[in-house]
Formats: C-alpha cells, sequence, structure tokens
C-alpha cells in the first residue's frame, strides 16, 4: 500500500426502506438500504474496489462516466457478479473532477436493479476543481441530489412488475435521495447541487419559486468552460449538471422551492448565514476539444422504435455481435438519429460508455450552453440529429444505449470496440 492508492469495498444488499407513513418496502442498495452514500475520488489515485454481491440473482457494477480500462473494470453486462461472490477491480483514476455514478447493469435487467435502489453517486476530485471558488463542503454546502419517481402501492409498497412499462417505468411520486418531499437546512449563502436524473424513464423540468436564478458549473464529465446562469434546468435520465444556487436575498424563516414542472418536488429552509458573494470567474477550465476535419470519419447511430420495438441501426442488442469499432487515440464523429415521430415519439436520452465526449451540433445549429463541456449523455430528441466528436483512452468492447432504462433492456443497445 502506497498514498497513491485508495481502497474501496461496495456491497449490493437487500435491505428494507420506509419512504412513506405504513409499512417498510423491500428495496436494494450500496452499503445501505436504498442508494447509497457518494463514493469519493481522487484524480491521479490508484484505485482498488471489492465489489461483493450479497444479493439472490447475479447483479454488475457499472460505474457511468468513469474512465476505466475495458468491460470487466466498466462493470457493464460482461462483467456478472454471481449472488454470494465477489469480485476486484482495480484502476487509476484518470480524469477531471466530476459527478458521475454507479449503478447497476446485469441486462436485460439493468431497469429492474436500479428501480430497486442499485444506484449511487461517485465524486472525481482533482486540483484543478480544488483552486475555484465552488462551495465543496459535503453536506453542507454541496450536496448530491438524486432524482427519482416511484409509485407507492397499498401500504406504501414498491412493486417494479406490477409498474412495468417498456417505455420506462414511472411513478408520480418524486423520491429526492430517496427521501419524499426532502428539505435542506440552508446555512450558507451558495449551495452547491450535484443533480443526478437516476430515474427510469422520467426528464426533470427542474426551476426555483421567485424564477431564482442559478449557475451551472459542471455537466456530465466535469467543470464547464464557462459558467452557465439558468431558470430552467432539463435533465434527462444519466445526465448530471452541478449548480450553484445563491441564497443571498433570503433571510432566515424563508423557504425556496425546488419544482420540476409544477411540482414541487424539495424545500430549502433558510437560516443564518454570513453574506460573501460568489466571484466566478467567466472561464472556469480548460477542456479538450480535438481538431475534426471534413475527412474525419462518422458512425451512425440510429436510435428508433419505442415500447417492444426499441432498436439502435435496425438491431436489438445482441453481446455475440460487435456493432462498430474506433481506434484507440482516433477522433472521430459520432451522429446520432431519433427516427421517432416528432409529434408522437420519444425522446431517447444517447449514452456511451468508455468516453467522455464533446457535442458538435444538434440538428445542424450549436449546442445548448450547458453542453460546452464534457459529457457521457446527451438527450436526443424526436426527429434530431446530434453530433458528437468522440475519442477513447482505453483499449476494449464498450457499450452504447439509450438510457431510458427499459429501452435499453428492451434491446436498444449496442457494443463497440476500442482496438
Ligand atoms: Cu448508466 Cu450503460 O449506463
Ligand atoms: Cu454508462
Ligand atoms: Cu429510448
Amino acid at each position: 500500500e502506497t498514498d497513491t492508492d485508495m481502497y474501496y469495498t461496495v456491497v449490493a444488499q437487500e435491505g428494507e426502506t420506509q419512504f412513506l407513513p405504513g409499512k417498510k418496502t423491500k428495496t436494494w442498495g450500496y452499503n445501505a438500504n436504498y442508494l447509497g452514500k457518494s463514493i469519493v475520488f481522487k484524480n491521479g489515485k490508484h484505485i482498488h474496489v471489492t465489489l461483493k454481491n450479497e444479493l439472490p440473482e447475479l447483479t454488475t457494477f457499472h460505474w457511468h462516466g468513469l474512465n476505466v480500462p475495458g468491460p470487466i473494470t466498466d462493470g457493464g453486462c460482461h462483467a456478472p457478479v454471481y449472488p454470494g461472490e465477489s469480485s476486484e477491480i482495480e484502476f487509476t483514476c484518470d480524469q477531471p473532477a466530476a459527478t458521475l455514478w454507479l449503478h447497476a447493469h446485469p441486462c436485460p435487467s439493468t431497469a429492474e436493479h436500479v428501480w430497486k435502489g442499485l444506484a449511487t453517486g461517485v465524486i472525481v476530485k482533482d486540483d484543478v476543481e480544488a483552486k475555484l471558488p465552488l462551495p465543496r463542503n459535503y453536506g453542507v454546502d454541496d450536496i448530491p441530489v438524486i432524482l427519482q419517481d416511484r409509485n407507492f402501492h397499498e401500504n406504501n409498497q414498491l412493486d417494479y412488475l406490477a409498474d412495468y412499462d417498456p417505455d420506462g417505468v414511472q411513478g408520480p411520486t418524486a423520491l429526492i435521495n430517496g427521501t419524499v418531499n426532502p428539505y435542506f437546512d440552508v446555512t450558507t449563502q451558495q449551495v452547491r447541487l450535484r443533480l443526478l436524473d437516476g430515474a427510469n424513464r422520467r426528464e426533470w423540468r427542474l426551476h426555483f419559486s421567485d424564477d431564482l436564478e442559478f449557475t451551472q458549473v459542471a455537466s456530465d464529465g466535469g467543470i464547464l468552460p464557462s459558467p452557465v446562469h439558468f431558470t430552467h434546468l432539463m435533465l434527462t435520465c444519466a445526465e448530471r449538471a452541478e449548480i450553484i444556487v445563491d441564497f443571498g436575498k433570503y433571510k432566515p424563516g424563508d423557504e425556496v422551492t425546488l419544482y420540476t414542472d409544477d411540482v414541487a418536488i424539495m424545500t430549502f429552509k433558510i437560516h443564518e448565514f454570513a453574506h460573501h458573494d460568489l466571484k466566478l470567474p467567466e472561464h472556469l477550465v480548460d477542456i479538450p476539444d480535438p481538431e475534426i476535419t471534413p475527412d474525419t470519419p462518422v458512425h451512425q447511430v440510429a436510435m428508433s422504435g419505442m415500447d417492444e420495438m426499441v432498436e439502435m441501426n435496425g438491431k436489438k442488442f445482441d453481446m455475440q455481435r460487435i456493432d462498430d469499432r474506433q481506434k484507440l487515440g482516433n477522433v472521430e464523429v459520432w451522429s446520432i438519429i431519433n427516427t421517432n415521430d416528432k409529434d408522437s415519439g420519444m425522446l431517447h436520452p444517447y449514452h456511451m460508455h468508455g468516453t467522455q465526449f464533446r457535442v458538435i451540433s444538434r440538428n445542424g445549429h450549436a449546442p445548448y450552453p450547458n453542453e460546452m463541456g464534457l459529457k457521457d449523455t446527451v438527450s436526443v430528441n424526436p426527429g434530431e440529429v446530434v453530433k458528437l466528436k468522440v475519442w477513447f483512452t482505453h483499449l476494449g468492447v464498450f457499450m452504447n444505449h439509450c438510457h431510458i432504462i427499459e429501452h435499453e433492456d428492451g434491446g436498444m443497445m449496442a457494443q463497440f470496440e476500442v482496438f
């Protein structure tokens, strides 16, 4: 052991959770009854993780957004951990500070495992982010906010099969970090929320009471080149956004509400705090933006269909088939089309393992300002073509898929080989 090594144990376990008055309901979690505590890695450290499966069925441990070598470490379908068994992975953390996540990925049961609670935040720290004037006191002014929704049955029980929908299981009740109607005690003027859409299907259209303005400072893969000021933010499945909320205009006793559409999902209770304004630089960090030319190869990905008819490039996922290849170190264009009907079709959030990419364009137009950073998941609206600049830093077979998790399980997924 050296000071560059860090050791972790993650246990996928069964539990019981009381979400609402009534009875506890069966849930799963990572070292917890439901979800788990954020796992913190530091860029440059050598990470060792023991993965233990204490569930009655096989699961996998997928590091969504993490740069890891090969499919076994990545923890997709290729890396089963059988009930009662454990496995070890190790890798060097080699990426900028970011909010990533860990979730189960045993195809075709990913949706059910995540829905039962096998998801938690992964925070990467580095020396660049550490120099920015951002809140980073975990639990005090820097908190994870995992957004999910559930349908509660009699006695407040959860029932995946009863709620099953091939277009993604949804429910009318928001669960924020596994809590219905949570509140947070605001004891500092600024609070950093590490938002993660951990729902199986739902998009969140977030805004605060009084249309309070907030500042997005990071997207999926880390800090944005420049902060983006908003009053409304949409997140699709698996996307992350770190936002800074400034409560400077409120006084002790006030309450600020977070909404999705017109549904209140979380309350911020204002306490006494010292006032000092945050002076964020207009330029936060440099991020890679490799050159492409008109000769750069273009990979086509068509996401088609809804319900059981979902496909990628006209095919359903097959673990025996490699669908695409890209050479290690090359920068190539991936052009993603959602062939659904503009008026009646669904949005598909497109995700790639093994990379943090850049968004080049949406239907030929510039991407949204908060898409100017590194991303691993991008919303593709019905009828839309989204172009990405993609490069890889590790060899191996990885997956790309729709992150409506029931679509992924239903076959809207492919495999590519980095060679
Ligand atoms: Cu969030 Cu294939 O993963
Ligand atoms: Cu992933
Ligand atoms: Cu989809």
